[in-house]
């Protein structure tokens, strides 16, 4: 007779979304997960915020279930935490018990690790304990363990992406039928890609926060969310959306990461997250619905391509298995993660100082001089203008101008000056633009 399979003990924090597709995941696959693991996962406890609430027909016996997290956490015969909860507090509290403790924790709490992965890090590092966040960032996309593992040996120069599934589904929605804003985020929302409040992805707070991740993992650097130049895509209009397809363009919410000199030629990270149009021909132009898509350039690599779906309860609760398992093979050979790599200590760049590209939609007095007075206005900012398009006449005139790459700071005054003279009636829209327009 064979001897018994060894057991790893999960204790599951939160039963929502994500967490009810982990726990169907585990019992549809438990005879394979067993025999690739090596053990037997027993899931031991479920705390969730009201243990009353109908749960459907989740394979959990109800005896499971608690509303005492941290109790559930202590217990000395839990090897490995899942948290799927969410927010900063309560969840650090429990996580921050529980890596100290030793015990591995997988979580998908990237508002946590992006506030204050610190603690955690440090916490792991105490109690010489795995953790574990693939799921934090685009969903069930493996992004984090290429990051931390395979491009160890790489240096990576920049990360752009479409990290937020809600947010690319409602600008997919406006581009591609016409939808409006609030009907695409019901949608959203209905689909389990929003989150609980949606402002964190409409105001590009989801996106910030895995902007964070990334530029942390890529940098090895602490970049926290405080760090990261954030525009929402609330401001996002139909004329917008118009007025990019008559240039060939779309628009993206992107996450851009990158290292390079500052203006003082010492090396340094930006991190920003803003509604960007791009050309229709880039690659990131074509990713729809909530899918999500993280370009990667790396000095050896050269540029590599994540896609998939970035959010939803069973590919996020894929991203997750994936780390039980990668925790509970740890733990039967006595071995742990790699640990957090921060050595760089890279400073951030402010925002003024990242070389970014504007879009800028005029509503103009049609008459002489006009056009000389507002290429003075770029002249004098010391911004180059790329391209100019004018439309309409009288009181209908438009330009459309796009400019080429120069600090921030100086676009930000160019619009800001432009807003001031008697012939600009208007600025119908200020958007950056990204890729090769
Ligand atoms: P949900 O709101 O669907 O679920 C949250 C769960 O946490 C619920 O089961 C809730 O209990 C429980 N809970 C809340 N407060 C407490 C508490 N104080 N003690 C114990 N349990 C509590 O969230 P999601 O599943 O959507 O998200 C979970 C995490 O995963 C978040 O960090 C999110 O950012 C992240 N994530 C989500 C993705 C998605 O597509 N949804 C994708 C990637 C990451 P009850 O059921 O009783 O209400
Ligand atoms: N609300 C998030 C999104 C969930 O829409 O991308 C995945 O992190």
């Amino acid at each position: 007779m064979s001897a018994a399979k060894p057991v790893v003990r999960l204790a599951l924090l939160g039963c929502g979304t994500v967490g009810s597709e982990v726990v169907r995941l585990l019992h549809e696959q438990a005879d394979d997960l067993t025999a690739r693991i090596g053990a037997r996962l027993e899931l031991v406890g479920v705390a969730v915020r009201r243990i009353g609430r109908a749960r459907g027909d989740l394979p959990v016996a109800p005896g499971l279930f608690t509303s005492d997290a941290l109790g559930l956490v202590k217990r000395d015969d839990v090897d490995v935490v899942i948290e799927v909860v969410g927010g900063i507090e309560p969840a650090r509290g429990w996580l921050v018990e529980a890596l100290r403790a030793g015990k591995s924790v997988v979580t998908a709490n990237k508002a946590l690790l992006a506030e204050d992965g610190a603690s955690l890090h440090d916490a792991a590092a105490e109690g010489n304990a795995d953790l574990y966040y693939e799921a934090s960032v685009a969903g069930a996309i493996p992004l984090l363990r290429p990051l931390r593992e395979s491009l160890h040996g790489d240096r990576v120069t920049k990360v752009t992406g479409i990290v937020n599934g809600t947010t690319n589904f409602i600008l997919s929605s406006m581009d591609s039928s016409g939808a409006g804003f609030g009907e695409a985020l019901d949608e959203a929302t209905e689909l389990g890609y929003a989150e609980a409040d949606p402002t964190a992805d409409v105001e590009g707070f989801d996106a910030a926060a895995k902007a964070a991740i990334l530029a942390s993992l890529a940098f090895h650097t602490r970049v926290t969310a405080a760090d990261v130049f954030r525009e929402g895509m609330t401001g996002v209009t139909a004329g917008d959306v118009a007025s990019a397809k008559e240039m060939g363009c779309t628009i993206k919410l992107l996450c851009i990461c990158e290292r390079g000199p500052d203006s003082s030629g010492t090396e340094s990270v930006s991190v920003r997250v803003y509604p960007a149009m791009i050309p229709r021909s880039h690659p990131l132009a074509s990713v729809g619905d909530a899918f999500n898509a993280v370009f990667v350039e790396a000095e050896a690599a050269g540029q590599l391509m994540f896609y998939g779906p970035g959010a939803g309860g069973t590919p996020t609760a894929s991203a997750v298995l994936g780390d039980i398992v990668a925790a509970a093979r740890n733990r039967l050979s006595g071995t742990r993660a790699p640990s957090e790599s921060n050595y760089a200590h890279l400073p951030i760049r402010p925002m003024g100082e990242a070389v970014t590209r504007y879009h800028i939609s005029l509503d103009v007095a049609d008459r002489q001089g006009v056009l000389a007075t507002v290429a003075g206005v770029f002249a004098h900012h010391e911004v180059s203008i790329a391209t100019v398009r004018q439309s309409g006449r009288d009181q209908d005139a438009k330009l459309v101008i796009v400019t080429h790459g120069a600090p921030d700071a100086n676009l930000a005054a160019t619009v800001e000056s432009l807003s001031k003279l008697d012939i600009v009636r208007s600025i119908a829209s200020v958007l950056r633009v990204e890729g090769g327009v």
